[in-house]
């Protein structure tokens, strides 16, 4: 089932999520649909409050491309339940979007490496490994977990215009009553 995706401000999207204390069938079904949403939406990640559901959870797929074959992506789905940052390497920026921020690009300096511990979706202990984007994207849908979007991740000038851009269309939209 594809879920609404919510746009900043909606003030769910500031809130810090918590801990998911057991991996059932809640969880991997919402995993399932999160999914779904990210990849109607083209979406290289997603994290749960997106969707409204302020748990520690994260999906990606940031597919593996080879450079001698860029038009065969292999699909590379990840969910991790309680992610957590164990070390953290490097430096790399890049230009990035968000699905909860509409029509905005913010240069972001981020790890370009990173070593990532989580629960997978039977509940178990696993660790993962990932460089330049696909660490980029981890470091991204972790920073939502905090409520920490990209717009903080601008000047204060540029992030007030932004707001008031998305205020007004919050207000033709009607839905004026989620935001701060
Ligand atoms: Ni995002």
């Amino acid at each position: 089932m594809k879920l609404e995706v919510l746009k900043y401000p909606n003030k769910k999207l500031k809130k810090k999520s918590r801990s998911v204390s057991k991996v059932n069938q809640v969880i991997q079904d919402l995993a399932r649909d999160m999914f779904e949403t990210m990849y109607l939406d083209n979406g290289i990640g997603l994290a749960a409050p997106q969707v409204g559901e302020l748990i520690r959870l994260i999906i990606l797929d940031v597919a593996l491309i080879d450079p001698d074959h860029p038009e065969d992506h292999k699909p590379d789905p990840v969910a991790l339940v309680n992610p957590e940052i164990e070390k953290a390497e490097g430096t790399i920026e890049y230009e990035e979007g968000c699905l909860s921020c509409p029509e905005l690009i913010v240069p972001v300096t981020r790890s370009e490496k990173v070593w990532v511990n989580y629960l997978d979706l039977d509940g178990k202990p696993s660790k993962l490994t990932a460089e330049g984007l696909k660490a980029v994207c981890i470091q991204h849908e972790i920073d939502h977990l905090d409520g920490i979007l990209l717009v903080d991740k601008m000047g204060r000038l540029e992030k007030d215009m932004y707001r008031k851009k998305r205020i007004r269309v919050a207000k033709d939209e009607k839905a004026l009553a989620n935001i701060l």
